[in-house]
Order: structure tokens, then C-alpha cells, then sequence
């Protein structure tokens, strides 16, 4: 999707409604991005306020995928890790509109995120997904690495529990040095 701009996310109303949107849906599909289904409106655009307010004190980075006016993907960085892990960022939240999949949304997004991490002198990206219709093999694609599964780590959107796949990936000039 060549139109597509990938931004950080003000915490505006409109972008608040738009995200919440994507959870809900998302979640509603079977997506395991921590919520429960059905999840309602209020506690979608809650969360998504409070990971703006997050973003706009520096720990995390809330990013957008756009086309034009439609939001169609969004994943988050979190940069916000204790003192002895200044070199960590974590991946979280990775969402793509149920009518924007298969073309490239997750991955642009994925790579913006990386970029942003390496241009905060971060080294280590980390990330975990459901063992059960996660999305192991974007990551893979992506350069990622399975370090293992903790079984039974979560309950799916509609009941039943799934592992989580743990992954890594050395990025910025940790990637160089190994090169
Ligand atoms: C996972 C998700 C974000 C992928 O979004 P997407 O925009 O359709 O992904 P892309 O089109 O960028 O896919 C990039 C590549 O990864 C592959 N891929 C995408 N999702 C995949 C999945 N779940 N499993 C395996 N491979 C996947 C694609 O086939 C594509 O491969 P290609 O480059 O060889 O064509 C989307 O399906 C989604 O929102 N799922 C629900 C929420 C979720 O599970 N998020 C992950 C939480 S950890």
C-alpha cells in the first residue's frame, strides 16, 4: 500500500474513537492483545487515553498507519523499562483493520518502529504473541527470534486458554556488530 503513512498518534478525540474502534474489532475477531471480548467502548478509548498520556511523557510511542483519513493499522513502542535496560524497547500492539490485512500494513509498521527504536540508541527489541492465531510468522519474517513458549500464559478474546511465544531481535548497532 504505497499511500500509506505511518505517524505518531496525538491523543485527540477523533484518533481515540478510531483506535478504539480497531481494539474492539480486533479483539472481537479473536486478536489476543491483552483484552477480553466483548470489550466495551469506554474501556477501549480508556486505554487508548491513558497509552497516549504515556506517549506524551516519552515512554512509549503510540504509531499510526494511514490511508488518508482511514486508520488502518497501529502498533506501539514501549521505551519505559527499569535503569539496568536502558537499551530495550518492546513491541506491543500490533493491529491491522480486519479490511486492510495481506497488504503490508503490519510489516510498514513494524519497521517504522524499529526505526524509531534505533534512533532512541535502542538495541534490543522484544516482543511475545499468542501460540494460537498470533502472528509468529510476521515476526519471523521480520528477523525476529523465538527464544521459547510459556504455555497457558493467557486466556483468547473468547475463552480458552494459549501459550505466548517469546521473540528478540538485536537491532541498530548491535545488528552492525554482528554483520
Ligand atoms: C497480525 C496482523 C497485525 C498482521 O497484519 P497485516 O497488515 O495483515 O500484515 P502484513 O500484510 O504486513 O504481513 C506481512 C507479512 O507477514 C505475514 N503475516 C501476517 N500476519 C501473519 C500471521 N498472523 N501469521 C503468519 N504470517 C503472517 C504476511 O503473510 C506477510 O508475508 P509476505 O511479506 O511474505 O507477504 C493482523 O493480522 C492483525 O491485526 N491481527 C490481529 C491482532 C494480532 O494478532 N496482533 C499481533 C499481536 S502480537
Amino acid at each position: 500500500m504505497n499511500s500509506l503513512e505511518i505517524r505518531a498518534l496525538s491523543d485527540d478525540a477523533a484518533t481515540i474513537e478510531l483506535l478504539a474502534d480497531l481494539l474492539i474489532d480486533t479483539v472481537g475477531a479473536g486478536g489476543s492483545v491483552s483484552f477480553m471480548h466483548p470489550l466495551a467502548a469506554e474501556a477501549a478509548r480508556d486505554f487508548w487515553r491513558k497509552s497516549l498520556a504515556a506517549a506524551a511523557r516519552g515512554e512509549r510511542a503510540v504509531l499510526g498507519a494511514w490511508d488518508g483519513e482511514v486508520l488502518a493499522g497501529t502498533v506501539t513502542l514501549l521505551f519505559d523499562f527499569p535503569p539496568n535496560q536502558p537499551h530495550r524497547a518492546e513491541i506491543a500492539k500490533l493491529m491491522t483493520g480486519r479490511d486492510r490485512r495481506g497488504k503490508g500494513v503490519a510489516a510498514r509498521l513494524m519497521r517504522a518502529a524499529e526505526e524509531l527504536a534505533v534512533g532512541k540508541g535502542r538495541t534490543l527489541l522484544v516482543l511475545d504473541t499468542a501460540s494460537e492465531e498470533g502472528a509468529a510468522g510476521l515476526y519471523e519474517k521480520l528477523g525476529f527470534t523465538l527464544t521459547g513458549e510459556i504455555p497457558d500464559f493467557a486466556l483468547k478474546p473468547h475463552g480458552g486458554l494459549t501459550g505466548t511465544l517469546i521473540y528478540w531481535k538485536r537491532i541498530g548497532t548491535a545488528a552492525l556488530s554482528l554483520s
